[in-house]
């Protein structure tokens, strides 16, 4: 934990990607009414939201979430963007305020959580897909051009497409925007990432002259750590089986041992190691279904790791439903709970160690070092997280706590304010839009001005 402390932040900026001189959005000046698409996990989302005359006032919100068809996963990508359009053009229609005589066409942000280099406010290049995607021709792809072409094919060839983000910068500036100490937007769900907030000096990436011209000096990095890979990450055998099977093999490798895609089937394939030593289930007793890939998920590994009940209750009845495995003794319960809690250990600590490095880069884990010496040091910032794991698994968050303690010290961890916030992504998309819907009308000529300065990064 202590060397991956230590050489996380500076072997992880290779792995990022081009980054916006872009100040999180807000709602706060806004009106109008807005789309959003928020797609990258599980589920994938529509959003339509009205923005009052009122400051910051929402007048309607309507929110609408799907699951991604099987197919969306691995047809042509063109397929996955009309997947998205049409979705959207439906919900409008059916929410009375698309497709009517007279309805303007849609406005939209668009929340796609995948690594793209970041050109402009609106585009960007695709660098790759992650977790279960896997659409042939989407390497390269602009997008927001490509969601405005399906827009057209669908029907509403006037559609504007106005602002990209990854969900790690929506959740920083959903956090930023309800406590301003917040510097790092986290994701742990499907995938994981996070956005932080940096000195515009400190990104090789950004050419000086273009730092130099930020007004705020600021700049928000979406480091894409999922993608980090280091000697400093356990790796198991285990996991290099689990990424060779995987469609995007060698890419991900902290990813693959953290983020709620993964969880369940290392500890499936951590079990079936066991099972076949002869250490689990009794002879001739092996689940057939433990030979199958994904036959437990990472809600599976959280139901296991927390079941306090005197039999094991709960793990029996995981392993009855999801393996088939009735009769199971106590002893292979114990077991199975071990390996369970081991593998969100893991994954937490991870996390931990991550969260810690970052605040350490940007100076605010409320560490003497990081005050250059000088008590007393800064406050740590605050942390805003989202997605799935981290919402539903108290105990995981818990091992975050104690992760954080065991780098920092109890009093710098406990003054770490780490937030669960919600959906800020696909707010965050459509408030976005807003921004830069605005921008574009010449409501904030400095949104403009600062849109302007992008080339300058493509360049550095
Ligand atoms: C993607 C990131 C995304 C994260 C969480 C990763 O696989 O590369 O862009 O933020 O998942 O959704």
């Amino acid at each position: 934990m202590k060397a991956f402390f230590f050489f996380f932040c500076q072997r992880l900026h290779p792995y990022t990607p081009l980054t916006l001189p872009l100040s999180p959005p807000s709602p706060s000046h806004e009106t109008g009414r807005y789309f959003a698409i928020d797609i990258g996990g599980t589920n994938f989302r529509v959003i339509y939201v009205d923005l009052a005359p009122t400051r910051g006032g929402v007048a309607r919100l309507e929110l609408r979430d799907a699951p991604i068809p099987d197919h969306a996963y691995t047809c042509p990508v063109d397929g996955l963007f009309d997947m998205m359009a049409t979705t959207l053009l439906a919900f409008g229609k059916e929410l009375g305020v698309l497709g009517g005589e007279g309805a303007a066409p849609p406005t939209v942000g668009f929340c796609f959580s995948f690594p793209c280099d970041q050109t402009a406010l609106d585009g960007g290049k695709l660098l790759k897909l992650t977790k279960r995607f896997n659409n042939p021709g989407a390497v390269g792809v602009d997008p927001v051009a490509a969601l405005r072409a399906a827009l057209a094919r669908a029907g509403e060839p006037a559609a504007r497409v106005v602002a990209l983000l990854n969900d790690s910068v929506g959740t920083l500036a959903g956090g930023r925007y309800a406590d301003p100490s917040v510097e790092l937007g986290v994701i742990l769900g499907t995938g994981t990432n996070a956005a932080y907030v940096e000195s515009a000096a400190a990104v090789t990436k950004l050419a000086p002259r273009a730092a130099a011209r930020l007004r705020t000096g600021k700049v928000v990095v979406n480091t894409e750590w999922g993608n980090f890979a280091d000697v400093s990450l356990p790796t198991l055998p285990a996991d290099l089986a689990l990424d060779a099977a995987t469609p995007h093999a060698g890419e991900q490798l902290m990813e693959k041992q953290m983020s709620g895609m993964y969880m369940g089937e290392i500890a499936r394939r951590l079990l079936l190691e066991l099972a076949d030593q002869g250490a689990l289930f009794a002879a001739g007793a092996v689940p057939k279904a433990l030979r199958e890939p994904g036959a437990l998920t990472t809600a599976d590994v959280a139901a296991c790791d927390g079941d306090r009940s005197v039999t094991l209750g709960g793990v029996a009845r995981v392993l009855a439903k999801k393996l088939g495995a009735t009769g199971t003794s106590y002893l292979d319960r114990r077991v199975v709970r071990r390996v369970c809690h081991l593998v969100a250990l893991r994954s937490a600590r991870l996390l931990a160690t991550a969260i810690a490095s970052l605040l350490r880069q940007i100076g605010r884990d409320g560490s003497e070092e990081a005050g250059g010496g000088q008590p007393p040091p800064p406050r740590p910032a605050g942390v805003a997280v989202d997605g799935g794991v981290f919402e539903h698994y108290a105990l995981y968050r818990a091992y975050v706590a104690a992760g954080l303690a065991d780098l920092l010290g109890r009093p710098a961890a406990a003054a770490v304010a780490v937030k669960r916030v919600r959906d800020a992504s696909s707010r965050g998309a459509a408030f976005l839009a807003a921004a830069a819907d605005h921008a574009e009308l010449g409501a904030a000529r400095a949104e403009s001005a600062r849109v302007g300065e992008v080339p300058a990064l493509a360049a550095a």
